[in-house]
């Protein structure tokens, strides 16, 4: 019996453990892009532009943008706008993706990374801060932010 419940307990763990594993998509770095959607399929501007917005994800304590009605924009670094006109959609994927890997002094978050970060309070311990298809989402948003 003992026998039996410890192995359903560790059944249990492992269970879930497992999604934690596979959270993240392969990708591929090229220079400095990830030329391939994570997903493998394109994201949605509309929903990538109310991540953006969402004062959880944080963007805007950083970055300001084309967003008349936010009262409150960040201005520790570049605008947002004409992001989709500085940059590919790759190298916007690698720059939410992990920003540190360009410049290891950044202080943006790495949107899509679980290894290597030290101060992740338990409950978000091998979770993303954003999945594969909201950073393909939020590209696709920012592609469209030409000017
Ligand atoms: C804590 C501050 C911070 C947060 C939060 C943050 N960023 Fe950044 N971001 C930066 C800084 C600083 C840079 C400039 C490059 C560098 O230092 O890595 C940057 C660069 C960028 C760039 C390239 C800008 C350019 O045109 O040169 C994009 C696009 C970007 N961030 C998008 C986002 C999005 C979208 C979010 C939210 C999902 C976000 N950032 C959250 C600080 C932040």
């Amino acid at each position: 019996m003992k026998f039996m419940l410890t192995a359903l307990l560790a059944n249990a763990l492992m269970m879930t453990a497992a999604p934690a594993q596979d959270a993240l998509h392969r990708f591929e770095v090229v220079g400095d892009a990830i030329p391939s959607s994570l997903t493998g399929a394109p994201g949605d501007p509309a929903r990538g532009r109310a991540i953006v917005l969402k004062r959880e994800n944080t963007c805007l304590l950083c970055h300001s943008g084309p967003f008349p009605d936010e009262r409150f924009q960040g201005d520790l670094s570049p605008s947002l706008a004409g992001a989709g006109a500085r940059w590919s959609e790759g190298q916007l994927r690698l720059r939410l993706v992990d920003a540190s890997r360009l410049n290891p002094a950044t202080i943006m978050p790495s949107y899509y990374r679980v290894d290597g970060l030290t101060r992740v309070a338990p409950a978000w311990r091998g979770k993303p801060i954003l999945t594969a298809e909201q950073i393909e989402d939020v590209v696709a948003y920012l592609a469209t932010l030409r000017e």
